[in-house]
């Protein structure tokens, strides 16, 4: 197998290969137990369970021993889909990751980025919220600079570097607007932009695109595309969606949970989209998954 990414997919427990989308294999196996990488993993849940205690005292399983595996592949970015019914844990999950309470630290387990064990949030692991999230005060330019700001970075290097983002993400010329004065597609790209120039290992979006109109959706699924295939930013992308289609076309792995308790059932390793999204779309591996997908959702017998 010519995709590296790939390669290491099969060698997972009951990994075998599905089809093909743009002539790469889609590889299927189940949920793995451990981690059977060779390298030190990008992002690796071991175990990890989540309960919460209401105010009534109750408890509830948010997530119950997830173990994920994203195997690093050198100087390659990844796009990891989380999708499952709503209340299966992905925001959980997200979070847990993220370092941010009340669903850090799990219950049991551990998550480890790049093999260092996360014990809260950090400017390593950008998170990019369906709601806008800029500052409403700050031109583009500042807002884009603001965490090179808060890092000690001086003026005309962090602008310098800000400028440089806010053109990757496609808002050359916008720099001195504010928040207001942009489209929700702009403001998300700043948010994008602004999480990028902190050189993340991760960035971690739930949900990032559900506000959008599907138009600009596109847009924003160009353009992270075009984040992950640049060599020069290598990042992983842990991406919550309720688009199957957006995962399909997107993504690099493709996590299904399962509801009460959220469960990792199946995951899928796929190439990087090499054909525009008309093309991909309609392939019949593609449509296959997608379907197959969708009705595991529907029907709730996610089970396999
Ligand atoms: N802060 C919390 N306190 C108590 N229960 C929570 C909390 N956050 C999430 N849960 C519960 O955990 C489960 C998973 O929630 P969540 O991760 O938000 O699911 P998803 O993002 O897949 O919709 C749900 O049953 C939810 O009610
Ligand atoms: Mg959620």
């Amino acid at each position: 197998m010519s995709e590296p990414r790939l390669d290491v997919a099969m060698q997972r427990p009951g990994a075998h290969v599905v089809g093909e989308i743009d002539g790469n294999p889609v590889v299927e196996s189940a949920a793995p137990t451990e981690n059977h990488a060779p390298r030190t993993p990008a992002l690796e849940l071991r175990h990890v369970t989540k309960i919460f205690t209401l105010p009534n005292g109750k408890q509830t399983t948010a997530v119950r021993d997830v173990t994920l595996v994203v195997e690093d592949v050198a100087e390659r970015g990844e796009v990891v889909s989380v999708l499952g019914p709503s209340g299966c844990g992905k925001s959980t999950i997200l979070n847990c990751v993220a370092g941010l309470a009340p669903h850090h630290p799990p219950t049991t387990g551990e998550v480890l980025v790049r093999g260092e064990h996360v014990g809260g949030p950090s400017a390593s692991r950008g998170m990019v919220f369906q709601a806008y999230t800029s500052f409403p005060h700050l031109t583009v330019l500042d807002n884009v600079a603001f965490g090179l700001r808060v890092r000690g970075m001086e003026r005309d290097e962090r602008h310098a570097k800000a400028l440089d983002w806010i053109g990757r993400v496609g808002l050359k010329g916008h720099e001195h607007k504010y928040p207001h004065q942009l489209s929700g597609g702009q403001q998300q790209r700043v948010a994008i932009a602004r999480t990028l120039a902190c050189r993340p290992q991760m960035i971690l979006m739930d949900e990032p695109f559900g506000a959008l109109d599907p138009a600009t959706r596109r847009e924003m699924q160009e353009l992270l595309l075009s984040i992950y295939r640049d060599p020069a930013i290598e990042v992983t992308i842990l991406l919550v969606t309720h688009s199957v289609v957006e995962a399909v076309y997107l993504s690099t792995k493709i996590v299904l949970m399962k509801p009460n308790p959220g469960e990792i059932v199946k995951l899928w390793d796929l190439a990087p989209p090499s054909h525009s999204f008309e093309e991909t779309r309609t392939q019949p591996t593609f449509v296959k998954l997608v379907a197959e997908i969708e009705s595991r959702l529907r029907g709730r017998d996610v089970d396999a």
